[in-house]
C-alpha cells in the first residue's frame, strides 16, 4: 500500500525525521484557512499517489492565504497521470539551497535491502538512473545489520553529498531507516531531501510503501487505507479474507489455488473468443478449505458485481475433497437464496469427484450446470455470459 505524501510526512514526524509543517485541505476555503494558520510563504501540494506532481502543475508556491486559495483552485480537480486531485496539503515553504535524493527499499532480486542516494535530487529518479547513472549511488544494506550512523555515513559519502553536510545528513538517514523497519515498509523515498538556506536538512517530499503482509503487526495501518478510491468489491472481499482481484469481463471466476485460478482466467479468455469476446470478471482464489461459508462469501462478492453474467466454479478436490466442495456450493446457494441470480457452471475434479457430482445432481439447483472438463466448462460459462448480455 502506497501512502499519500501527507501520511508519509506524519509517519516521518513520528520517527523524528525533520519535516515541515503541513495541513491537509479538501477545498479552496480550507486551503486559505490552512495558509493563514501556517503564515508566510506556503506550498500547495496535490495529494495523489503518483510522482511528478510538480511538473504537472500540482505543486504551487503562494505568498499569502489569498494566493494559496487561488492556486489551489487550479490544483483541485487536476488530472495527474490519471489521478484526480481531491485533497491538497498546504505545507510551510522552504527556502531551498540544495536538493538531494535518498531511498531505502526491499531489493527482492538480491533478497536484501538497497539504498539509493544522489546529490542530484528533485529530478525523477528513473530518469536520473538512465541518463546519469554515475550520479546515483547504490549501496546494499544488510537487513540484519541495518543502517547505523557508520552505514549512513557510508551511504552519504557514496552519494557524494558535500563532505561538510555528511554529519548532518547521516542521522536523518538513520531515522528514515527506522521508519522503513519500524513500519514494515518496502520503500521509503525522500525526493527531495533538502538543505535549506538556514542550513537545515529537511524531508520535503516522502513516498512510503507499506508491506500489506505485515498489516497484522500494525494496528494503525488500516486507518491509512484510502477507502474512497478502493474498489467496493475488492473492499468487500478483503473484509471476508478472500484473495480477490476485480477485472473487467463478464464471467465470474471462483477456483481453489492461485495457479488453477490463473489458468481458469486463460481458458475463459480463450473460450470467450468464440462467444462475443467475453472475458473473466475477476480473480478469486478460495484456497484450500472450500467450506460453504467461504464459497458463499465468494459467490456473494461475485454476484454483487453487476458486470458478471455467469459464474464459473472450477475446483480441484485435494485435501478438501469434491464432496465437501459440492456441499459447500449447495450450502452457499441455500445461504444466498434469492441473491443467487446468475447461472453457475461447475467443474469438479480430483478427490471424491463421483460423490461430489452426485451431490450437485441430487440438489438439482436450476442455476447450476455441471460440466466434466475445464475447457468445456469454460466454453459453457462464456456462452451463458454472452447470451445474457
Ligand atoms: N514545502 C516546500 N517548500 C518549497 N519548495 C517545495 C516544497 N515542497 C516541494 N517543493 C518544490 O517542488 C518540487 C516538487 O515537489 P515534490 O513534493 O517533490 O513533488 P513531486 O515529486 O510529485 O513533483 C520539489 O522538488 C521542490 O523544489
Ligand atoms: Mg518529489
Amino acid at each position: 500500500m502506497d501512502l499519500f505524501e501527507y501520511q508519509a510526512r506524519d509517519v516521518f514526524e513520528s520517527y523524528g525525521v525533520p519535516v515541515l509543517a503541513g495541513i491537509i485541505a479538501d477545498s479552496p476555503e480550507e486551503v486559505r484557512a490552512a495558509a493563514d494558520k501556517l503564515g508566510g510563504t506556503v506550498v500547495v501540494k496535490a495529494q495523489v499517489k503518483v510522482g511528478g506532481r510538480g511538473k504537472a502543475g500540482g505543486v504551487k508556491v503562494a505568498h499569502n492565504p489569498q494566493d494559496a486559495e487561488e492556486a489551489s483552485k487550479a490544483i483541485f480537480g487536476l488530472d495527474i497521470k490519471g489521478h484526480v486531485v481531491h485533497r491538497v496539503m498546504v505545507a510551510a515553504g522552504a527556502r531551498i539551497a540544495q536538493e538531494f535524493y535518498f531511498s531505502v527499499l526491499l531489493d527482492r532480486a538480491n533478497r536484501s535491502f538497497l539504498s539509493l542516494a544522489s546529490y542530484e535530487g528533485g529530478v525523477e529518479i528513473e530518469i536520473l538512473a538512465v541518463e546519469r547513472p554515475e550520479a546515483l549511488a547504490k549501496v546494499e544494506v544488510d537487513p540484519i545489520a541495518g543502517i547505523d550512523l557508520a552505514k549512513a555515513t557510508e551511504i552519504a559519502t557514496a552519494a557524494s553529498f558535500p563532505a561538510e553536510l555528511v554529519p548532518k545528513i547521516a542521522p536523518v538517514i538513520v531515522k528514515l531507516y527506522e521508519v522503513f523497519v519500524g513500519e514494515d515498509a518496502t520503500l521509503v523515498e525522500v525526493n527531495p531531501l533538502v538543505l535549506t538556506e538556514e542550513g537545515d536538512i529537511v524531508a520535503l517530499d516522502g513516498k512510503v510503501t507499506l508491506d500489506e503482509n505485515a498489516e497484522f503487526r500494525h494496528e494503525g495501518h488500516s486507518a491509512l487505507v484510502d477507502t474512497a478510491s478502493e474498489d467496493p468489491l475488492e473492499a468487500k472481499a478483503k473484509k471476508a479474507n478472500l484473495n480477490y482481484v476485480k477485472l473487467d469481463g463478464e464471467v465470474g471466476i471462483i477456483g481453489n489455488g492461485a495457479g488453477l485460478v490463473m489458468s481458469t482466467l486463460d481458458v475463459v479468455s480463450y473460450a470467450g473468443e468464440k462467444h462475443g469476446h467475453v472475458k473473466p470478471a475477476n480473480f478469486l482464489d478460495i484456497g484450500g478449505g472450500a467450506s460453504a461459508e467461504v464459497m458463499a462469501a465468494g459467490l456473494d462478492v461475485i454476484l454483487g458485481d453487476e458486470q458478471v453474467k455467469s459464474v464459473f466454479v472450477n475446483v480441484f478436490g485435494g485435501i478438501t475433497s469434491c464432496d465437501a466442495v459440492a456441499n459447500g456450493i449447495v450450502g452457499a446457494l441455500a445461504v444466498l437464496g434469492d441473491a443467487a441470480t446468475k447461472p453457475l457452471v461447475v467443474r469438479l475434479d480430483g478427490n471424491n469427484v463421483v460423490e461430489g457430482r452426485q451431490i450437485l445432481a441430487d440438489a438439482g439447483h436450476p442455476l447450476v450446470t455441471v460440466v466434466d472438463t475445464m475447457d468445456e466448462a469454460a466454453d459453457k460459462a462464456a456462452e451463458l455470459a454472452y447470451a445474457a448480455r
